[in-house]
């Protein structure tokens, strides 16, 4: 038989209540079952247990949290049928909840057929991505452009020595992706790749470099093209020691890796993508298993007028080998449009720009929204994946500097929501 138990609370302003929903949702639901409401600074529980010691001890745990203070259950004002939170495992993956205060839901089969979350600067674009990305039980992967993310394994450079491990076109169009390379310099990559596969056993860009140094210039653009060329390749080498090579990070990957770009030049941040993500590429179609990559500031690597990228090519192919993408960008029209046809799930923040609000509106079907995206708050978003739906997004803290705290009073109340 279970004791059931009803436990109510009010939750003072500015309470985080990560830690208690964790515990709830990972320790208690294994033994009870457990029915959360938050609606307007209140909170219930709904305890379910085989025992009456469990649900003391849930009980005692819940009165150290200091900012929850004891109320009497009575039905929420205005809420006749308090809402309820349903769980990770039945509903996916739950990111904040709607303007009625249900819990808004991402199944990962909406995740896996790719993502995009736009919106303008300070919007709440990486704080959403992080709550993905920290909730998403599957090996995941974030290159992070400005290494604001905090996680338990994060790498802040790779070492490019073993670029034998791709195949040439993979190399190629990482830098073609990377570095605007103009045809002779193409050209004069491919040789060099042809060369080093027979000469070397293992290369890095450094080889490249050099093979590129040597080569006999036997004529005007010959010269002026391996000059210009060297003098991109240059730009990626790196002069720090890095441990951490590519081929570690297929088991990396299982418990969520970060990797910082915040180090490299713009073209090295870009080609450390474009290879990483060639690299889970290929190894996604010798051997399929599920992976997320999360690409912060999408638009460098996705871009427009270059519709042959490594990305693209994941958006467009990536989902039957199980390799999914999640795009974040502040420029929408940046970006390839393969993009945005290739990524069922939107999550829009706010857009600032008009011109952006209604090119992403009529992108997902709906025209009349662009007003909707202009007026969006921080940390609001429509989410699309067939009808839109107005989601206030649950922020996971991602760094210890950043300032969670300072948020609109109305975010507040959003921030507080459970992931059930
Ligand atoms: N869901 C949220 N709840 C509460 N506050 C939020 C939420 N999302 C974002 N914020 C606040 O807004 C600030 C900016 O958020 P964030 O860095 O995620 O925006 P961004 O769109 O990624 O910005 P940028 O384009 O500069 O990278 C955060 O520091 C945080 O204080
Ligand atoms: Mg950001």
């Amino acid at each position: 038989m279970l004791i059931c138990k009803r436990l109510c609370y009010k939750v003072e302003e500015g309470c985080d209540l990560t830690g208690t929903f964790s515990f709830l949702k990972f320790v208690v639901t294994k033994y009870c079952k457990v029915r959360v409401e938050l609606v307007k600074g209140k909170l219930a529980l709904k305890l379910c247990c085989p025992n009456s010691s469990l649900v003391k001890e849930v009980k005692a745990r819940m009165n150290l949290v200091e900012c929850l203070k004891w109320a009497r259950c009575i039905p929420f004002p205005g809420y006749p049928t308090p809402v309820k939170l349903t769980y990770f495992k039945e509903k996916g993956l739950c990111i904040g909840i709607d303007e009625r205060g249900s819990p808004v839901c991402l199944p990962i089969r909406w995740l896996e057929r790719h993502a995009l979350i736009v919106g303008s600067t300070g919007s709440g674009k990486s704080t959403t991505a992080y709550t993905i990305f920290s909730e998403l039980p599957f090996p995941k992967l974030l290159l992070d452009w400005h290494g604001e993310h905090e996680w338990s394994n994060v790498v802040d450079c790779v070492n490019l020595n073993h670029l034998e491990k791709l195949s040439d076109i993979e190399i190629l169009d990482s830098f073609a992706s990377s570095l605007n390379l103009s045809d002779a310099q193409y050209y004069i990559l491919m040789k060099v790749l042809q060369l080093l596969r027979v000469q070397r056993r293992s290369f890095g860009i450094r080889d490249i470099a050099f093979y590129v140094k040597s080569l006999e210039e036997t004529s005007r653009w010959m010269r002026e093209s391996k000059y210009a060329l060297l003098r991109k390749l240059e730009m990626l080498i790196s002069r720090k020691k890095c441990s951490f090579t590519i081929t570690d990070l297929p088991n990396s990957l299982e418990g969520g890796l970060v990797l910082n770009l915040s180090d490299y030049t713009e073209y090295g941040k870009r080609f450390v993508a474009n290879v990483i993500i060639s690299y889970l590429f290929a190894q996604a179609k010798n051997n399929p298993t599920k992976a997320f990559i999360f690409v912060e500031e999408a638009h460098n690597i996705i871009p427009k007028g270059n519709e042959i990228s490594v990305a693209d090519k994941v958006f467009m192919e990536g989902r039957k080998y199980g390799l999914h993408l999640v795009a974040i960008t502040q420029s929408p029209k940046a970006m390839s449009p393969n993009a945005m046809k290739n990524t069922a799930l939107k999550i829009v923040h706010a857009l600032r720009e008009v011109e952006d609000a209604k090119y992403v509106a009529e992108s997902i079907g709906y025209p009349e929204l662009w007003k909707e995206f202009i007026s969006l708050e921080v940390g609001e978003a429509i989410l699309s994946f067939r009808k839109p739906i107005r989601v206030f997004i649950s922020s996971k803290k991602r760094n210890s500097s950043s300032p969670l705290a300072q948020r609109s009073t109305h975010n507040k109340e959003v921030s507080h929501t459970p992931l059930p």
